[in-house]
């Protein structure tokens, strides 16, 4: 037996035609969503995030707005741009890129987005609504993983997870979502005793380490589901955070890398931005991309 392949590219591309779709739907309403990214310094890797983001906003018909400035740059004018990218009209969604230079207060400055606006899901408000099942937005990544596992496996109810880092990019919102989902959860981290044994009883197995093919083979359930979120760049390539090669005999299904849940992080950031602009202008919920 060998793992079924989960094509998250293919799954990204099919939720970013459905986005298209709504996105013209809106059009004809007169309301056009907009995304504004700010990116602060020159990290190479936020570089190349920042510059497909706006790509893939402006195909599927929302307008983009790229916000880049100096490493530098005091901590009173990147607040003083949020404040008014929250007071603009055109703009539904904003996300500050992160990491931030070491001077800014990360904290402080996702907290000063309007929440409503918050479309990465990390603003206090929006982890806090998450956390009590209150209506929020939801970070991107852990919303692409759990859209993947519910096409694969349905129902989660009463299967069992563990989740492999506790990130509050990653780790912890997958955790809320696969509780919601009435998941049994186990959150592990570097300091988890035998994490092997632990992993050996996962149904749905997370990893979110960002360490270079850390999950080995023999520690997977047979038959697990399997969800890679790393992206590491070693001398061989991309590689994510599972040891693909040892994995694809045990596991039942598997994200691959690249193409599995990298490509589903935009789409849903996307489908965030959609979400906020419908409740910024009073409609519904576009269907199946909140959980
Ligand atoms: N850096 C790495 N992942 C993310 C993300 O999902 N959102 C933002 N804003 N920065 C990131």
């Amino acid at each position: 037996m060998t793992a079924a392949i989960i094509d998250g590219k293919a799954f990204a591309a099919g939720l970013r035609a459905r986005i298209a779709t709504e996105v013209a739907a809106l059009a004809d309403r007169g309301i056009k969503p907009g995304l504004a990214v700010v990116l602060v310094g020159e990290d190479p890797a936020s570089q190349v995030y920042v510059r497909s983001k706006g790509r893939m906003t402006v195909e599927v018909g929302m307008a983009s707005f790229e916000h880049r400035l100096p490493a530098t740059t005091p901590e009173v004018e990147l607040l003083a741009l949020i404040a008014r990218l929250n007071a603009d009209p055109a703009v539904n969604g904003i996300l500050v890129q992160l990491p931030l230079p070491r001077h800014l207060n990360e904290a402080a400055v996702i907290n000063a987005i309007a929440p409503e606006k918050d479309v990465d899901g990390f603003h206090i408000l929006n982890v806090g609504r998450l956390a009590t099942g209150q209506r929020a937005m939801v970070p991107c990544t852990p919303l692409g993983c759990l859209m993947l596992l519910r096409d694969r496996l349905g129902d989660l109810a009463g299967k069992r997870a563990v989740v492999i880092g506790r990130s509050n990019i990653v780790g912890k919102p997958m955790a809320q979502l696969l509780l919601r989902d009435n998941a049994t959860v186990t959150v592990a981290h570097s300091r988890t005793a035998d994490l092997p044994a632990l992993c050996r009883e996962a149904d749905i197995l997370v990893a979110a380490v960002g360490r270079a093919e850390f999950v080995k083979g023999n520690w997977i359930r047979p038959g697990a589901t399997v969800i890679d979120v790393g992206i590491n760049r070693t001398e061989a390539g991309l590689v994510g955070d599972v040891d693909f090669t040892s994995a694809l005999p045990v596991a039942g299904a598997i994200t691959p890398v690249p193409g599995g849940v990298g490509p589903m992080t935009i789409a849903c950031l996307l489908a965030n931005t959609l979400t906020a602009t419908a409740r910024a202008n009073g409609l519904p919920d576009p269907e199946g991309l909140t959980p």
